[in-house]
């Protein structure tokens, strides 16, 4: 019988000997479902891991957001272990009472994930979706003096669970810093140490770990101990079809036949039993800004710091044509909305819609994105330049942004912080000769709005489609962020080429 093909925390393997000799696995005659007989609290209710419904879970206001500064800390040691495998941390600590219910020490962390010629191997789902692997970060609550004692108690452990999906292009080096080939390797066969160049988990985090789901739970493995503040994340970290093919680690010791291949070696999910799934307020959470200017926005918003903002200049010359991206179907934005909001949102002006069209061509956008709102951000009193975007060193008169948020997302406030959640089309408004009467339509009531927050619904409606240039061939592209807090870095842009032009007397 295969002894250990987990992959479990070292501190817990002496109490685990220690209580019991029993053997367990994830398959044959010591599998998950006989755990309960050798091992009493796996057989108990409160039990993990469980199958997320995102739509059964309940927003809790009091849950914050985790800050990526909390796990930059590079612990002074780490090694590889194959026990299964654990990589052990020696750890910063998380004290954080709006993320944890008291101050929790990193200890180790370790994966599960799918058997050679399988995709799947996550311990959780999400909305019945299994991933193929899962990554968990072991923190002990440094109330209780030591990891037994700990694991008596509700709030004894807190485990950050992380998905892992495989997409097949480009290798994910924050991972290949543990997850080399030759880093493997070293720790093939059971049992098997090696020393890891330490390095800071923020390193392999996904970009958005905001969004997360909180229940209380048990370890997944013997002895299942219900001492588990669960938080599963809902962004994925993504590694490529070559780094699954590293994985070649063996369950038993080198001359130990049959030596099978680690993997598949997730406990099944289990039920609720009345337990609640709570996650934080995704919703938007703008501030007035008419009196920061973008030079403080760092100081209150994390991710306005991050690699991947926006606005950019766009250097013509330094762009690289990309034969899969289409012209836009210009009937697509002939669609009128069902209503249609003015608002003063103290930094910008804005539409927002309701019945807003969506644009659900893969030729220019990634998936099906529905507009929801569109804004101007223009130049200061008797200045002439106020586009976000440049192209070329040039910035225009004005910008409008059109937002769409991908539908495969519940609700806008959730696309929000998620990678290719919002795309933004991006059109540059100049000063010519003659008047856009289509300005008008939207700048005719603006009167009625000259005090932030003030707003007023159209009585006649107006299509989009109006505010597009001619030409939906010639665009720009990127991945890039929001251009005001919180500068979520969860946009596909679109700038387009050609500018649309207003004249001068309407800018006065
Ligand atoms: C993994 O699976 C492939 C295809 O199913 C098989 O050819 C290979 O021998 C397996 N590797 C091991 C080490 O079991
Ligand atoms: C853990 O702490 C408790 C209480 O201080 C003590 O009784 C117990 O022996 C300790 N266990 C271990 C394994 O150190
Ligand atoms: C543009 O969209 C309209 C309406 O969906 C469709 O009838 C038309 O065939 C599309 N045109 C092209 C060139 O795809
Ligand atoms: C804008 O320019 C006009 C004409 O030069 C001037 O009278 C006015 O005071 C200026 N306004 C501001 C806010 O600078």
């Amino acid at each position: 019988m295969i002894k250990i093909v987990a992959i479990f925390l070292l501190a817990l393997m002496a109490i685990d000997s220690a209580q019991s000799a029993a053997s367990w696995s994830y398959g044959g005659s010591d599998g998950p479902s006989t755990w309960g007989s050798n091992f009493a609290e796996c057989a108990a209710s409160n039990q993990s891991p469980i199958d997320i419904q995102h739509s059964g879970s309940l927003v809790d206001g009091r849950l914050g957001n985790f800050a990526l500064s909390m796990f930059t800390a590079v612990p002074p040691t780490m090694q590889l272990l194959n026990n299964g495998h654990a990589y052990i941390t020696g750890g910063y600590t998380i004290s954080d009472s709006k993320v944890l219910p008291g101050n929790y020490q990193a200890l180790q962390f370790h994966l599960h994930w799918a058997a050679n010629g399988s995709t799947v191997g996550s311990e959780h789902f999400l909305d019945n979706k299994q991933y193929f692997g899962e990554l968990h970060i072991v923190h002990v609550n440094t109330k209780y003096p030591n990891i037994s004692v700990a694991l008596g108690e509700t709030d004894g452990l807190a485990v950050l669970g992380f998905f892992v999906k495989v997409i097949s292009t480009a290798d994910n080096s924050a991972m290949e810093v543990f997850m080399a080939q030759n880093r493997l390797q070293a720790v093939a066969f059971e049992d098997a140490t090696s020393n890891q160049v330490p390095f800071a988990l923020s390193t392999i985090f996904p970009a958005d770990f905001s969004n997360y789901y909180r229940y209380q739970g048990s370890l997944t493995t013997p002895p299942c101990s219900e001492a588990v503040v669960w938080t599963v994340f809902r962004e994925p970290i993504i590694i490529s079809q070559a780094q699954v093919i590293d994985f070649s680690l063996y369950q038993n010791k080198q001359n130990a036949p049959p030596n099978l291949l680690i993997g598949g070696n997730y406990r099944p999910t289990l039920p609720l039993n009345g337990r609640v799934v709570t996650r934080p307020s995704s919703e938007l959470k703008l501030k007035p800004l008419t009196h920061t200017g973008p030079e403080n926005w760092l100081n209150s918003y994390d991710a306005c710091g991050t690699m991947s903002q926006s606005p950019i200049d766009i250097v013509h010359g330094a762009t690289v044509a990309d034969e899969k991206l289409g012209k836009f179907n210009r009937t697509t934005f002939t669609a009128i909305p069902d209503k249609m909001t003015l608002l003063n949102n103290g930094h910008a002006l804005q539409v927002n819609l309701e019945g807003g069209y969506t644009v659900s061509d893969r030729n220019v956008l990634p998936g099906d994105y529905q507009a929801f709102q569109f804004h101007l951000h223009w130049a200061a009193v008797n200045q002439s330049r106020g586009s976000e975007h440049w192209i070329d060193g040039k910035q225009y008169f004005a910008e409008l942004h059109i937002v769409h948020y991908n539908t495969k997302y519940a609700s806008i406030g959730e696309a929000l912080t998620q990678h290719e959640g919002l795309a933004v089309l991006g059109v540059f408004v100049a000063i010519g000769s003659e008047t856009n009467e289509n300005i008008d339509l939207l700048l005719n009531p603006i009167a009625q709005i000259q005090q932030y927050n003030q707003q007023m619904i159209y009585s006649s409606k107006f299509d989009i489609g109006r505010f597009l240039p001619e030409d939906l061939e010639n665009y720009y592209r990127y991945s890039g962020s929001l251009t005001t807090p919180p500068c979520f870095e969860s946009v596909v842009w679109t700038v387009f080429n050609e500018p649309i032009y207003i004249s001068r007397a309407q800018v006065i």
